[in-house]
């Protein structure tokens, strides 16, 4: 039989799948056998499985495999010749209702710049199957609703790769005489494809063990390359954390012998929760105090509670079809979220999520590329595994966590856990739970998965002086988004609280108003003041506010409020309309902002992280976000006049911060972290002043500093100057990092960061830079994905920026499309701007959806930004 090999891209224009044509597999497979001769150039895999059918009908045996072609298919051990390959698929006709079928492929890792399926990264072998990468690798029905006990035996060079990982527990493993090893593992607990893991390589392991609350012992390993190791005892220490936090709030315990922890450089994600064998992007693992930020060791942290948690969350019950994917992504970020909080200041992580939320998702939610947290179709799943599915899906978990109370929510969760385990699961079966034990009604609820688009809340307070009553209007609207034009209201669980404008004192205990209408009046008894409204406190739905406070309401809540986050956000709001006003009118007001920020840095009691956070103004990107037409230039100028006001104005009370947050020797804690946050923020604010020593000040840093949050924020501060200890530090940072991938990711995605008005010229030269490569996924996104959020570089009037972007993707989609469609969305923001930038941001879109054989990936996120 004459195969050709089946291309890696498809020729035909891409069709969408739907989540209304799911059905149930047609066969199960309750056991697959693995075999891999591990080969950098030709690795064989042989694959055994165990086919049932799953109800009378009479179809053929399917499965998936993309580019390789079997070598072999046998039936109950005998070779067969009536398969045949359709499209990407393999069919094979099966007469009874239990078989065997084998299949032998040749696969070449070393060739596979993917990185999805079986690949190499330092020399080591390692795999990606999320969400369709296993049938890279070998035969199989490449859908998360077929579960199967999976047997592996990897047999390799024994110098090249002497450790031989895979799922599970290992059972057996010995030595060959021709320079070869094997080892097989197996995992009893069921699983869908996308969970398969195994790597082989020369790796070095910080090893330990966790006891489980019924007293077992878990073997725990962080295996990375040797001179690494130093690195890991923090993701180590994270590890043990989740453990036990999963075990105290949710009753969940870890259910096998060993977990593994895998470092690799290449990878195009955070990380992979594969069972028993996470396998990271060595950015989420590796971090000691020269190297890493304090938002590195945070971000370690949050990721490894994260891909543990999923060992519930995901792994013991998945997903049936990769439309639910939020059901174990938005639960699992909650849970991460939940567990961060809970390491440090939950204030300060509330406000950090926010900001990211308000970052990536929202922009998302109004943008082309806006779809439901539950979507209902997709051209490639890969384009899917965004800010909407994650981070609106953990909001959506939040909110029902905040309906039901901490008691219901965790009854609804063990309900949940208990009656899907082992099993496939939608979004509706979880919700379907919390509506059980939580006792209550989430039918309007369940809008908030299958609507898109950031519900818009207007709150109009009035208060009769006399009467002591006072009337809070709230109106919702939810914008249209691609496909669907009208919206029906939401259920919005809003906090919210009234303070006496005289006293500062709260008129009421906080309510949880859940406006289920289009408008609604609520009314609040015996207010004795003039109120001021606190709304949406903690974050609690999200949504965007449109509320009549004045400047005054907006300062007093930042002085006054009890919620944290809701004193954060007064102060936010404070600030963001003063800028918006002054793009507008090109005259910056900042004195409401400068008494604000004044109070605050002298209010007792508030934690020095939550001080940092709160004097911060907002991105020149989320100013963008609140104006029809984004003036790139005119927002940068009027930040850069209230950064200089703010650090003018305030320069004694920076320097004397700067110099008491001083610190003696590096401790990482959430005490440290606070002062090293707050002290250079302050940095900042006097490099803002214009002060004449600002540069050296940072240089002083830059070079005194033991650890990477300080050396860093000084280079920050430097690269966005025009000072010449500017190009010495940069040196300075490249030289001393040389071989340090994760740190050289730092120096260029500063420098791809800085707001001076050069960063267009500078990012295209670091583009040829020598340590510059699209291959490695981490580097493309900090000098590529950096420059897209730099809102003036990227858009500059020449559409320079545009033009280099589509080039460089462009590039990238022939060796890793799945990266490439990630670093789309900045040009799909055309419509915001004025008609100049508009045309030529699209005409790259149509260069980019014009190139012969362009990916899927790409495709559809091009595609769909024209639209
Ligand atoms: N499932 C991974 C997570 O924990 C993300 C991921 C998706 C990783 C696809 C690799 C590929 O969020
Ligand atoms: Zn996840």
């Amino acid at each position: 039989m004459d195969i050709q090999r089946s291309a890696a891209q498809p020729s035909t224009a891409p069709t969408a799948i739907r989540r209304e044509d799911y059905s149930p597999p047609a066969w199960e497979v309750p056991q697959i056998a693995l075999d891999f001769a591990l080969d950098p150039a030709d690795t064989r895999v042989r694959a055994a499985l165990t086919v049932t059918r799953s109800s009378p009908h009479d179809m053929p045996l399917v499965l998936d495999g993309a580019g390789q072609m079997p070598l072999s298919v046998k039936v109950d051990g005998v070779a067969v010749n009536d398969w045949r390959i359709e499209g990407e698929q393999l069919v094979v006709p099966l007469t009874g209702d239990h078989h065997v079928v084998e299949t032998e492929v040749s696969i070449a890792p070393e060739s596979n710049t993917q990185l999805m399926g079986l690949y190499a990264s330092g020399g080591n072998l390692c795999t990606q199957c999320e969400a369709e990468g296993f049938r890279r690798i070998t035969w199989f029905p490449d859908r998360p609703d077929v579960l199967s006990v999976y047997r592996v035996r990897m047999t390799a060079d024994r110098r090249r790769y002497p450790v031989l990982l895979a799922n599970g527990d290992p059972v057996a493993s010995g030595e060959n005489d021709d320079g070869t090893h094997w080892a097989e593992w197996h995992d009893p607990f069921p699983k869908p494809s996308y969970l398969f893991a195994l790597v082989a390589g020369d790796l070095a392991v910080n090893a330990s063990t966790f006891t489980t609350m019924s007293g077992r012992e878990v073997r725990l390993g962080i295996w990375v390359r040797a001179a690494d190791l130093a690195k890991t005892d923090h993701a180590l220490h994270a590890l043990k954390l989740s453990m036990a936090w999963d075990e105290r709030v949710y009753g969940r315990e870890y259910d096998l012998d060993v977990f593994n922890i895998v470092a690799v450089d290449d990878f195009n994600f955070g990380a992979m929760e594969n069972k028993g064998l996470n396998i990271f992007n060595s950015r989420y693992i590796l971090a000691d105090p020269d190297t890493a930020t304090d938002y590195d060791y945070d971000a370690v942290a949050a990721v490894v509670a994260h891909e543990y948690f999923h060992n519930w969350s995901g792994n013991r019950i998945t997903c049936r079809d990769w439309f639910q994917l939020s059901l174990k992504e938005g639960f699992t970020v909650y849970r991460d979220q939940c567990f961060s909080a809970d390491q440090g200041s939950a204030a300060v992580k509330r406000i950090e999520d926010v900001r990211g939320l308000r970052a990536s998702q929202f922009p998302e939610d109004s943008g082309p590329l806006a779809h439901p947290v539950r979507p209902e179709s997709y051209i490639e799943i890969s384009n899917f595994y965004t800010a909407t599915i994650y981070n609106k899906g953990a909001e959506l978990i939040r909110m029902m966590a905040t309906m039901l109370g901490p008691v219901r929510f965790r009854a609804a969760t063990d309900l949940y856990f208990d009656r899907f385990d082992g099993t496939a699961a939608t979004c509706e079966d979880f919700v379907a739970c919390m509506e059980e034990a939580g006792g209550i009604d989430l039918s309007q609820f369940r809008l908030w998965y299958s609507q898109a688009g950031t519900p818009r809340v207007s709150a109009g307070l009035s208060h009769e002086p006399g009467g002591g009553r006072a009337e809070l209007r709230l109106a919702q609207h939810v914008p249209a988004t691609p496909g669907q034009s009208v919206k029906q209201p939401m259920l919005l669980p809003l906090k919210v609280r009234l303070f006496g404008a005289e006293t500062g004192r709260p008129l009421t205990d906080e309510r949880l108003i859940l406006l289920d209408q289009v408008a609604e009046t609520i009314t609040f008894e015996s207010v004795t003041e003039r109120p001021v409204l606190s709304i949406n406190r903690g974050f609690s739905a999200p949504i965007v506010v449109e509320s009549d406070r004045t400047a005054e309401d907006l300062a007093f809540l930042s002085a006054h409020d009890d919620d944290p986050f809701a004193r954060y956000e007064a102060m936010q709001q404070l600030m963001l309309d003063t800028l918006v006003a002054g793009t507008i009118h090109g005259e910056v007001k900042g004195q409401a902002v400068i008494d604000a920020v004044t109070r605050t840095l002298e209010a007792e009691g508030l934690e020095l992280a939550f001080l940092a956070e709160a004097v911060l103004l907002p991105s020149e990107n989320f100013i963008g976000d609140q104006l029809v037409t984004v003036d790139p230039d005119a927002i940068h100028a009027a930040r850069e006049t209230l950064r200089t006001q703010l650090g003018r104005a305030l320069l004694p009370t920076w320097r004397r911060l700067y110099a008491e947050l001083a610190q003696g020797r590096y401790v990482y804690s959430p005490e440290a972290k606070g002062r090293r946050r707050l002290r250079n923020v302050a940095l900042g604010y006097i490099a803002a002043s214009g002060a004449e020593d600002a540069a050296a000040l940072a240089f002083a840093q830059f070079e005194a500093a033991d650890n990477m949050t300080d050396r860093q924020a000084a280079l920050t501060t430097l690269v966005s100057s025009d000072a010449p200890e500017r190009e010495d530090a940069l040196a300075h940072f490249h030289a001393r990092y040389a071989g340090n991938g994760l740190v050289l990711d730092k120096w260029f995605q500063t420098q791809a960061l800085s707001s001076r008005s050069d960063t267009g010229a500078v990012v295209e030269r670091l583009a040829q830079h020598p340590d510059f490569t699209l291959a490695n996924p981490n580097r493309a996104r900090a000098l590529l994905g950096a420059f897209g959020v730099n809102q003036r570089a990227f858009n500059a009037a020449d559409g320079s920026g545009y033009r280099f972007l589509a080039e460089q993707l462009i590039a990238l989609d022939r060796l890793n499309p799945q990266t490439a469609a990630k670093l789309l969305p900045p040009l799909g923001r055309w419509r915001r701007f004025d008609a100049k930038r508009s045309g030529l941001m699209r005409a790259e879109l149509v260069r980019i959806v014009e190139t012969p054989g362009l990916s899927k990936d790409l495709f559809e996120q091009a595609s769909k930004s024209l639209d």
